[in-house]
């Protein structure tokens, strides 16, 4: 449950917010002008490294309960890289990480979207396609998705308004990943891999916007994007999860990661990096080239777990 009493700033008077509060708050980090084909192919490998943080943590979640600590110990420490190091990196080359006032400003855009677009349409479809708990569940995750967005509102206005208190955290009701067949079909299962990848993408790019809240010295802020944070990935993703089948047996595991890094290795950083070359992007090339030769070096240590297992 989340306490607070949101203020009623409509989006365009969030728009009015934005201008001085930048100002207020500390200045953007450095972020590299880069083509727009690279913040493209920045923004699209970040989404499958947040998404692979997600995947990999799931996994060893399941890794833990069935016995194999090796296996759980291989997705947790690979899992850290693809957040901490790859798409915080990726970060860094997108421009992602503004000011605290823009990243509020983004983070209501999109909190507002799955709330009152994204979320109820994809409750409509699951009822149209007979899925009734994923209906449930996305009916759910709007409601939340609208206190999210009602709470960063709030976190907004206290930067420019000090008798505004930044929101509490919320609490998180954590669900437990276990392996599950898909319980959808058709459009429900694509539209639930797809909120799950949104979740895990909002997840990562909440961790930064903390960390940036923390170096403009606003604990307070960093606790709110921090536990908003963990509610898309423990709860939401969770939830999605579990409808979607994301998890099965130690050895389905290691073949989807194996095969996603293998992926990532092979085609899709190599790609990246020669196209950031290509247009002078020259530190993005280094970036997505040393992406590309540790997805390699995980998809062998997965491939070495799976020979063992
Ligand atoms: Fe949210
Ligand atoms: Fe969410
Ligand atoms: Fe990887």
């Amino acid at each position: 449950m989340l306490h607070w009493k949101p203020v009623t700033a409509t989006l365009i008077g969030i728009a009015a917010i934005c201008a001085p509060a930048a100002a207020a708050s500390a200045a953007p980090l450095p972020s590299t002008e880069v083509a727009a084909s690279t913040k493209a192919n920045a923004l699209t490998a970040m989404h499958g490294e947040a998404f692979a943080y997600a995947k990999y943590t799931a996994f060893a979640g399941e890794a833990a309960r069935n016995g194999s600590p090796s296996i759980s110990a291989l997705f947790t420490r690979t899992a850290k890289v693809e957040l901490t190091e790859h798409f915080a990196d990726e970060a860094e080359i997108a421009g992602l990480v503004g000011s605290d006032a823009s990243n509020l400003a983004d983070a209501i855009a999109g909190e507002t979207f799955e709330a009152t677009t994204m979320y109820p349409e994809y409750a409509a479809q699951a009822t149209a396609d007979g899925c009734t708990a994923a209906a449930e569940l996305f009916t759910e995750i709007a409601a939340d998705e609208a206190a999210h967005a009602a709470a960063y509102t709030q976190a907004l206005a206290s930067l420019t308004d000090s008798s505004v208190a930044v929101p509490a955290a919320p609490t998180v009701d954590p669900v437990t990943v276990v392996a599950s067949s898909p319980a959808c079909s058709g459009q429900t299962q694509t539209n639930l891999e797809d909120a799950m990848r949104g979740e895990a993408f909002a997840q990562a790019k909440y961790r930064l916007y903390a960390d940036h809240a923390l170096q403009s010295e606003l604990p307070q802020l960093a606790a709110l994007f921090r536990g908003i944070a963990q509610v898309e990935l423990r709860e939401h993703l969770a939830g999605e999860a579990v409808l979607a089948g994301l998890v099965g047996t130690n050895e389905a595991n290691l073949k989807t990661a194996i095969a996603g890094e293998t992926y990532e290795a092979t085609t899709m950083y190599p790609d990246f990096a020669e196209q950031a070359s290509a247009v002078g992007d020259d530190a993005a090339a280094r970036v997505f080239w040393k992406a590309g030769r540790q997805e390699s070096s995980h998809a062998s240590a997965f491939t070495a777990a799976l020979q063992r297992s």
